[in-house]
C-alpha cells in the first residue's frame, strides 16, 4: 500500500524490500491510498532492502515515471526493476513492451515538466518584511510538483511563493521548501499587475511575420490557455497578423548589397591624424573611413555615436546592428527600440544622451539573405577603443553607463565582468563615473517571460540611477 502516490522513495523502499525477499512481480498486489484499500486487506511484511544492481537510468526514469497518473505503474515499474536485476542489457531492448511503455511514459513526464516550467505564473500576494510573495495555480496532467518545485526554487529564490495543484503544492517560505495537500484554483487569486506585463511582453515578441499556428498549437496547447494571462490576446494578434506583415512590408528598409555604388566609391583611406579630428562631425566623417580592422570591409558605413556634444551621460553599446547599419545612427533597431522604452520609464530623455558603441562597424556573417550578428572580439574592441577615447574626449560626459560586456571593454580596456561591476558606481580615470549594465539585446533573447519582465526592471533601475547620479 503506497500511502503517497508518486513519491518514489516510498515505492522504491518497496520494490526493494521485494527483490530482496524474492517476490515476483505477479504475486504483487501494487494499490496507492487514493485507490482505497487492497482486495487481500493488508500488506505483507517486507524483508529488509538488500543491495540489487540496477542501471542508473532505470533507476532516473522510475524516479521520473512513478509520478505518472496511471495505477498501473508501481506494477509495471517493479517488473521492470525485477526482469533488469536478472537481464543486465534489458534497457536496451528497446521493442520489448517494458521498456517501450517505460521510455514513452517517461517522454509524457518529460514533456508534462518542462510545460510546467513554461506555464506556470504567479500572482503577486502581498509583501511580508520586504520579501515579495506569490502563488500560482497549476493543472499539470502527471504528480510532477515534486519535480519541477526545485526549478522555481532555484528562479525564484529570493521571494516566497506557493505553486498550488490538485494533487499537493509546493510553498518555498523563508528558504526552506516545504510540500503540502493539494488544493483549488480559488486559492490564489486571478489577476494582478504582473499580468500585464505578460501581455504586454507576448504583444512585442510576437512576430507576425513568423505565425506557424500548428507549431504554436503543439508548443502551447489550448489546455494550458485558461491560466496564462496572455492567452487572451492570442486571436486578436492572429486576426491583425496579416495586415502588419503588409504594413512591415511597405515600411521594411531593403538590405544593402555590400557591392552598392558606396561601397565600391569610397574613397582610399587616408590615414587620419589626430589633429585632423575636431568635432564629433570630423569623428563621424573619419569612422566611415576607419580600415583600421576588417569589419568594415563588409559593413554599409561606419556609425559614429549622436548626441548633444555636452551630454552629461554618455551609453555606450557593443556595435551598430543590421538596422543602424543601415541608416547610420546607433541604436535604432530592435535593441534601440527596448532601450528607448526602457529609457522613456527610467525617466531620460534619449535626444539629452550621447549614444554610441565600442565598436563602429557591423560586424555579421551572412545568412541566405539575412546578416547575423557576431561578437567583435576583443582586439577588435581594442582598436576601436580610439574612435570611443576621441568622442568621451569631446563630449566630456559626468557618467558613462555602458550596456553589456563588450561596450564594457572598450571603456575599461580590459575585460571586466558586467555582474560584479552593476550595481556600483566607479570612478574613471579623468573623473567620470561609471554605471555598468546589460545590453538591451539580452531582453530581447530571454525566453523566459517572468525573467525577462524581472531582468527588464533591472535594466530600467540601472537607467533610473544613472539619472540620479548625473542630476
Ligand atoms: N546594439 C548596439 O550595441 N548598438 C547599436 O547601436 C544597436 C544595437
Amino acid at each position: 500500500m503506497l500511502a503517497h502516490p508518486g513519491d518514489f522513495a516510498e515505492w522504491r523502499d518497496a520494490a526493494r524490500g521485494l527483490l530482496a525477499g524474492g517476490v515476483a512481480p505477479e504475486d504483487v498486489s501494487w494499490r496507492s491510498a487514493d485507490e482505497g484499500a487492497s482486495l487481500f486487506g493488508g500488506t505483507a511484511p517486507l524483508a529488509a532492502p538488500g543491495t540489487v544492481a540496477l542501471p542508473r537510468e532505470l533507476l532516473a526514469m522510475a524516479d521520473r515515471v512513478i509520478c505518472h497518473r496511471d495505477a498501473a505503474v508501481p506494477a509495471r515499474l517493479y517488473r521492470i526493476v525485477w526482469r533488469a536485476a536478472r537481464d543486465l542489457q534489458l534497457l536496451a531492448r528497446r521493442t520489448d513492451p517494458d521498456i517501450d511503455w517505460l521510455r514513452k511514459a517517461d517522454k509524457a513526464i518529460r514533456r508534462d515538466v518542462h510545460k510546467m516550467h513554461a506555464f506556470v505564473r504567479f500572482r503577486r500576494l502581498g509583501e511580508d518584511a520586504g520579501r515579495e510573495s506569490f502563488a500560482a495555480w497549476f493543472e499539470p496532467d502527471h504528480r510532477i510538483l515534486r519535480l519541477t518545485a526545485p526549478f522555481f526554487q532555484r528562479r525564484f529564490y529570493g521571494m516566497d511563493w506557493a505553486i498550488v495543484t490538485p494533487d499537493a503544492r509546493a510553498i518555498w517560505h523563508k528558504e526552506a521548501l516545504v510540500y503540502g495537500a493539494g488544493g483549488t484554483k480559488d486559492e490564489v487569486p486571478d489577476s494582478d499587475v504582473v499580468e500585464d506585463q505578460w501581455r504586454t511582453y507576448y504583444g512585442a515578441i510576437f512576430n507576425p511575420a513568423r505565425v506557424k499556428v500548428d507549431a504554436m498549437r503543439a508548443e502551447m496547447p489550448k489546455k494550458y490557455w485558461k491560466n496564462l494571462p496572455e492567452a487572451r490576446d492570442i486571436a486578436p494578434l492572429l486576426a491583425a497578423a496579416e495586415a502588419r506583415v503588409e504594413r512591415m512590408r511597405e515600411a521594411a528598409v531593403s538590405m544593402a548589397n555590400p557591392l552598392t555604388d558606396k561601397w565600391r566609391t569610397r574613397v582610399a583611406d587616408e590615414l587620419l591624424l589626430d589633429d585632423d579630428i575636431q568635432t564629433l562631425a570630423d569623428v563621424a566623417r573619419a569612422v566611415d573611413r576607419c580600415n583600421r580592422c576588417p569589419i568594415r570591409c563588409n559593413a554599409t558605413q561606419g556609425v559614429a555615436g549622436e548626441g548633444p556634444a555636452d551630454a552629461q551621460i554618455m551609453l555606450v553599446g557593443e556595435q551598430p546592428g543590421d538596422q543602424e547599419d543601415l541608416q547610420g545612427r546607433p541604436f535604432v533597431g530592435p535593441a534601440g527600440q527596448a532601450l528607448d522604452q526602457a529609457l522613456a520609464e527610467a525617466g531620460l530623455d534619449r535626444k539629452r544622451l550621447f549614444l554610441t558603441n565600442a565598436v563602429k562597424h557591423f560586424k555579421y556573417e551572412p545568412r541566405g539573405k539575412r546578416r547575423l550578428h557576431q561578437n567583435p572580439t576583443a582586439g577588435e574592441i581594442d582598436i576601436c577603443r580610439w574612435w570611443l577615447d576621441k568622442e568621451r574626449a569631446l563630449v566630456q560626459p559626468k557618467l558613462i553607463v555602458t550596456l553589456g560586456g563588450s561596450a564594457l571593454r572598450g571603456v575599461m580596456g580590459k575585460n571586466m565582468s558586467v555582474t560584479s561591476m552593476r550595481g556600483a558606481v566607479h570612478e574613471l580615470a579623468g573623473g567620470a563615473k561609471l554605471v555598468a549594465t546589460i545590453h538591451p539585446s539580452f531582453l530581447l533573447r530571454l525566453p523566459d517571460r517572468t525573467r525577462a519582465a524581472e531582468e527588464r526592471a533591472m535594466f530600467v533601475a540601472d537607467l533610473a540611477q544613472a539619472r540620479a547620479l548625473a542630476a
